[in-house]
């Protein structure tokens, strides 16, 4: 009902109003005495989920979302980053499109056959792709995807549901590993060989960050995408589009924003700026008790298996055999990897650590625990912390045994710094 010119009106007239906040209760009864109420409040949902959706959309504002389908939608980076690996292919196929995250992007340049069973979705989708300018290469379709023509198209991406009732209605994450279709259904699509080339199908098939890559089929690549820190995505190519066999993909934050808000202003989205880590083969990384640099990847590259990659690119160690630290002498700029000045590195004992956190005046810090056992906000509150200063403490095992670090972002040393490891 939104998508008429009542409730575009209306919208639009919220919008004008409120461009950052919600309209307040006497706001809302003057405008149901111009609009029927149920419009106005399917409005004021709609104006708020818009807000929401600029952390994915730099044109959410004009974009029409169901709650379900936003929830579920591709961010605007990671579209357009996805949708540059489909360059060269004239038609594709979205299937299971939602509210059109991915097909704003995959309609840039490319005719897209899209495809969704729940109608509302077909038709956010077409206007999302409107709103991007794009709707005129799109091709939306209400079916079932098992019963999609995919006659003339050359490549397949299939974002399938891990929720249950896509629009605004209960919604359930489905049980971990599980979507609808099944991975093994969109797996599957790759060895259709009805293709004009007779070729397998190209595909591309997203799935949860934590899918347990044992049923990823021999010969795809899987992708581990983060936004900034966040994982957010595995993206599975089939062999036609794979270009290596684990890849970890950094959208950069920085430059996300920038490129958001240059695409909010310009005619056309902004590519972001992305860096990517593949496998590198070459000798086992060593292990050895930390040094003057504290590497913490980015989960991206744990999730891809790519720890020992990274160090060799760093030139670093590992400080255990089983956990995902590495450790330099020196301080290199990564966007793999959050980077850590080490101020204390020593076998943990609490009563140590309260001592020497005192003498650098930490007051707050940011606790991170990996392959300890232990309540960290008990171990913090028994820490004491008080001073001026903040830092990063990582309470770890090295050689098996356990082992704190007190840290400090590089460039903002403690005062007291320096005043020796061990
Ligand atoms: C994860 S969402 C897609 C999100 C989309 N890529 C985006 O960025 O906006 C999944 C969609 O799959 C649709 N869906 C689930 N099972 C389907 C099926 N068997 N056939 C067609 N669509 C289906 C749901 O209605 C929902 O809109």
């Amino acid at each position: 009902m939104l998508l008429g010119d009542p409730g575009r009106e209306l919208l639009a007239r919220i919008a004008r109003a409120h461009p950052g906040d919600l309209p307040g209760l006497a706001e809302a009864t003057a405008l149901r005495r111009d609009y029927p109420a149920g419009l106005v409040a399917a409005a004021m949902a709609q104006h708020e989920l818009r807000l929401t959706a600029r952390a994915k959309f730099s044109r959410a504002m004009d974009m029409v979302f169901t709650r379900g389908g936003y929830e579920q939608s591709t961010s605007e980076p990671i579209a357009w980053h996805r949708a540059r690996r489909f360059t060269g292919t004239a038609r594709v196929a979205d299937l299971c499109c939602g509210i059109g995250g991915d097909l704003i992007a995959l309609a840039a340049g490319r005719e897209v056959l899209a495809v969704d069973r729940d109608p509302v979705h077909a038709r956010l989708a077409r206007h999302n792709a409107g709103v991007y300018g794009v709707a005129g290469n799109v091709t939306a379709r209400v079916t079932d995807v098992r019963d999609a023509d995919l006659t003339g198209v050359g490549a397949v991406f299939i974002d399938p549901a891990r929720r249950t009732a896509a629009g605004d209605g209960p919604r359930q994450r489905f049980r971990a590993g599980t979507s609808e279709p099944p991975l093994e259904w969109c797996f599957e699509l790759a060895a259709d060989r009805s293709v004009a080339a007779r070729e397998a199908r190209a595909v591309c098939v997203k799935a949860a960050p934590g899918i347990d890559t044992s049923v990823v089929p021999a010969g795809w690549e899987a992708e581990f995408i983060a936004d900034g820190r966040d994982l957010k995505e595995a993206v599975l190519w089939s062999p036609a589009l794979a270009t290596t066999s684990r890849r970890a993909t950094i959208i950069a934050r920085g430059d996300r924003d920038t490129a958001s808000a240059a695409s909010a202003a310009s005619a056309a989205p902004v590519a972001p700026v992305v860096h990517a880590l593949t496998p590198s083969p070459g000798p086992g990384v060593r292990v050895a008790p930390p040094g003057e640099y504290l590497y913490d990847p980015s989960p991206a590259v744990t999730r891809a298996g790519l720890v020992e990659d990274l160090a060799r690119q760093l030139g670093a160690w590992k400080i255990d055999d089983q956990i995902a630290f590495l450790s330099a002498e020196a301080e290199a700029a990564t966007p793999f990897a959050r980077t850590l000045k080490v101020i204390d590195s020593a076998p943990w004992t609490e009563k140590r650590a309260r001592a020497r956190l005192r003498e650098l005046g930490v007051g707050a810090a940011d606790l991170r625990r990996r392959g300890l056992a232990g309540d960290v906000d008990a171990i913090r509150r028994r820490l004491k912390l008080a001073g001026p200063h903040r830092a990063t403490i990582v309470l770890t095992r090295v050689a098996d045994q356990p082992w704190g670090l007190i840290c400090a972002d590089p460039g903002t040393p403690l005062a007291g710094s320096g005043a020796g490891n061990g």
